[in-house]
């Protein structure tokens, strides 16, 4: 346990957790076979907020899979720590497991079971009485649209079907953390829709979320915060607005402008180019009579809209400019194909 923070030991040895922290990754190694063996993991370090969305972001090969696989006792670390709600995960390997389920990379259902068993099985493995597993494997199996296909045998299930079984089945022992390996790769747009309310719906009843993916357009959408790693390491970490903000070349403005009533064809581009602050200004486009700018740099937004006002322009949208994810992950790892 954590020792409480006035406590005279904690002055001494490394702080405890924060209270909120439902996960807490501290220098996380791993070495696979030995110690010749590859370093899938070299020293990794998060933590992750009670009730967010947090994503592990990274090409094949990054080390998500292995950082999921200590964080649910699947996988032995060869350095650094996981806490999970403030238990060690190598000490405290049987209360961990009560607290977090995850959805695998790979489906792991039992095929000689129906759907149904699947769900039973695991419940009763976690100490549910036959009543109750029963009850809740249905109600579960409802709430992820496969009421009626209870009996049926999981080979005879899609591959969006297995996968809303499987997160059925995390779902039954009710954990406060759930963890989802590239849960979308491979699904269809109505099953991964699906499967990004479920997520946003657990996390409104508070549960806490890890996703690891490398789609980047995903992880924006859906999380709070995100881990890139690559290489076994994290290499940025913040909300998907921070890390937009990472690409040094994506500063600046987009301005769309129009000529006034009555005023003539003005050249945007000499309106803006003086402007304090622009270092660079780029016409993207220009349709009917609205052109499209780019104004890269630090001018101010006011200054702008009076620069044009002065030359006869209309102002018709203006946006600060913000890379995608794809270009930060690009921009932080590089082109080489993994
Ligand atoms: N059981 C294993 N034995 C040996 N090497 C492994 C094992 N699992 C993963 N690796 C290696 O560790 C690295 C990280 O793999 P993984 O954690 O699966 O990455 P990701 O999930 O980001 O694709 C890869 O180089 C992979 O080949
Ligand atoms: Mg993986």
């Amino acid at each position: 346990m954590a020792a409480p923070a006035s406590s005279p030991s904690s002055a001494i040895g490394a702080p405890p957790p924060a209270a909120a922290d439902a996960i807490v990754v501290e220098g996380l190694r791993k070495r696979y076979g030995g110690a010749d063996g590859p370093e899938a993991v070299k020293g990794i370090d998060f933590a992750v907020r009670q009730g967010e969305i947090f994503g592990l972001l990274g090409p094949n090969g990054a080390g998500k899979t292995t950082t999921i696989g200590v964080i649910t006792t699947r996988v032995k670390p060869t350095g650094g720590r996981v806490l999970v709600d403030g238990l060690d995960v190598t000490r405290d390997e049987v209360a961990v497991k009560l607290r977090l389920a995850v959805v695998p990379q790979r489906s792991n259902l039992d095929r000689s079971l129906s759907a149904l068993e699947n769900l039973t099985f695991h419940a009763a493995y976690f100490g549910f009485g036959r009543r109750e597993r029963r009850e809740r494997a249905l109600e579960l199996m409802e709430r992820v649209g496969l009421k009626g296909r209870e009996d049926d045998r999981v080979d005879k299930y899609s591959g969006g079907m297995a996968q809303r079984l499987m997160i059925a089945r995390a779902l039954m022992h009710r954990p406060q953390i759930l963890i989802l390996d590239e849960p979308t790769t491979g699904l269809d747009p109505q099953s991964r829709l699906f499967l990004w309310d479920t997520m946003r719906e657990l996390r409104e009843q508070g549960t806490t979320l890890i996703l690891t993916t490398h789609d980047m357009a995903e992880a924006d959408q859906l999380c709070d915060r995100i881990a890139i790693v690559d290489h076994g390491e994290v290499i940025a970490l913040d909300t998907p607005r921070g890390l937009r903000r990472l690409l040094p070349s994506e500063q600046g403005l987009e301005v769309v402008v129009a000529p006034r009533e009555g005023a003539g064809r003005t050249d945007a581009t000499t309106a803006l180019d003086g402007a304090p602050g622009a270092e660079r200004t780029v016409v993207v486009g220009t349709v009917d009579d609205r052109t499209t700018l780019r104004v890269y740099g630090t001018a101010d937004p006011a200054d702008l809209v009076a620069r044009l006002a002065a030359r006869g322009l209309e102002l018709i949208e203006l946006r600060r400019l913000e890379g995608s994810l794809e270009d930060v992950f690009v921009h932080l790892t590089g082109r080489e194909l993994r």
